[in-house]
């Protein structure tokens, strides 16, 4: 038979690769519990329309969609924003708010094979819900920010860039331009970076007629090339309707509360006003922002904004929320890319080198020092001493226990101090104490 292959998009996770994968879970989790988050989960598969109602087209597409054994329109999770608002609008009565909750899982989209982008991937989510005001997106950026630079990056490394969908809604508006016209252009706007300037003019066109394209196209280019406030609000004085001006100055107010939190909280050199980034997910609502690395050589690092609608459309209160989730593939190929992949070696503590007729108390002392949290390793078939003692080197064992015919005959094993090269004979029922010794010292 043909070896069945791994599934494109998929990955095998050998124990090397799952350290780091436990690794990158520790760390989430340490720096979420430092933000006072919780750690919650829900299935991977769900009911199709979860994702239906509000993830967006480009999401949908790409989900992996099948009919159950009982009928139902089922698919496997490609974000766990939806299953985190269901999960909040089924108990928000209860919940002390602010909720602030964190996930670390996998996520299933059927992308097209690129760099950076896989068909199963792992995703540390973090959210809160329960305040309207820029307080949410403080807390949330500080996570993002401390959630990568626990991992060594620095703000040489990534930068996290800020946006506002609410500004461009008003920015679009006061150009008479709104509704699905005004999503069209946010999506042509999503995607300025990666397409031609020819591409860009040309969907534009067909988003807002060909006469009005070319003048909106010039103020997006200079409304995304702003880099802080100031010129944000020159920018934001431009236009005609006067109802959408005032709105768009009352964000700048929201805008200088943000920026002005995370300064405060010594993210300044972290992060960027940068409207270029509007997000392809359909549920954004206010502020959005994305983390790259500084060279923009990697696709995004994490994403997130405010989505204070979709509580509600999942049958709960009104409740606004904000969050952001970072995914595990771009961030391992950043980390690599700066030499910032930790070490990880597994090693036992003990290794027990076991002559041919000493397999009982040998057994009798692994059992006994693992009982008191050692980890221990010994060859499980007897064979040369010299073989052993190269297998207790590289199981990164501190200390190899020999019992040797001569030594059980006396009643004693050798303790050898791998690490200090010294040696030294105890006594069998001393084994665990001078074990412990080695530890403590
Ligand atoms: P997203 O931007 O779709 O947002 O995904 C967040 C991160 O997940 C991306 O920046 C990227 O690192 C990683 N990611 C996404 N797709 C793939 C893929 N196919 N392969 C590898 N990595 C990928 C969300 O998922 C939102 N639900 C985030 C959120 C949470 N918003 C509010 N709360």
């Amino acid at each position: 038979m043909e070896p069945v292959r791994l599934l494109p998009g998929f990955r095998d996770f050998y124990p090397e690769a799952f350290r780091l994968r436990r690794h990158f879970a520790t760390i989430w989790r340490q720096v979420a519990g430092l933000h006072g988050f919780s750690e919650y989960d829900g299935p991977v598969l769900e009911a199709l329309d979860l994702f239906r109602k509000k993830s967006g087209e480009e999401i949908e597409r790409q989900l992996f969609a099948f009919t159950d054994k009982g009928d139902r329109a089922v698919a496997l999770r490609p974000e766990m924003t939806p299953t985190l608002a269901r999960m909040v609008a089924a108990k928000a009565a209860s919940l002390r708010r602010p909720v602030k909750w964190f996930s670390i899982g996998d996520q299933f989209r059927y992308e097209r094979q690129q760099k950076g982008r896989l068909r199963c991937f792992t995703q540390f989510n973090a959210d809160l819900l329960g305040e309207e005001g820029p307080a949410a997106e403080v807390e949330l950026i500080s996570l993002l920010a401390a959630s990568l630079r626990a991992f060594g990056l620095t703000e040489e490394d990534f930068c996290i860039r800020i946006s506002d969908r609410t500004f461009w809604i008003h920015f679009l508006e006061t150009r008479g331009i709104t509704g699905e016209t005004a999503r069209g252009v946010l999506g042509v706007v999503d995607k300025l970076e990666r397409e031609s300037p020819e591409a860009t003019r040309q969907a534009l066109g067909a988003v807002v007629g060909e006469a009005a394209a070319d003048p909106l196209l010039e103020a997006i280019r200079r409304l995304v090339a702003v880099r802080d406030l100031g010129e944000l609000e020159a920018i934001a004085g431009n236009g005609v309707d006067a109802g959408a001006l005032g709105a768009a100055r009352e964000r700048l107010a929201l805008w200088a509360e943000l920026m002005a939190d995370l300064e405060a909280i010594g993210l300044g050199d972290f992060v960027q006003v940068d409207l270029g980034v509007v997000r392809g997910l359909a549920y954004y609502t206010g502020f959005v922002f994305e983390a790259f690395d500084r060279k923009g050589a990697f696709r995004a690092l994490a994403g997130g904004g405010r989505y204070d609608g979709l509580v509600e459309l999942f049958g709960g209160p009104s409740l606004p929320a904000a969050g952001f989730a970072v995914g595990d593939v771009v961030l391992e190929e950043l980390l690599r890319e700066r030499g910032k992949l930790p070490p990880l070696v597994e090693a036992v503590d003990v290794y027990l080198v076991v002559g041919e007729n000493s397999r009982r108390p040998a057994l009798e002392a692994a059992a006994a020092l693992r009982a008191h949290g050692y980890r221990v390793e010994y060859a499980l078939k007897a064979g040369g001493f010299g073989k052993q003692f190269k297998a207790a080197a590289q199981s990164g064992a501190r200390l190899a226990l020999t019992f040797g015919p001569d030594e059980i005959a006396r009643g004693v094993c050798k303790v050898k101090d791998l690490a200090a090269r010294t040696e030294e004979e105890v006594p069998l029922a001393s084994v665990l104490t001078a074990v412990a010794r080695h530890f403590q010292a």
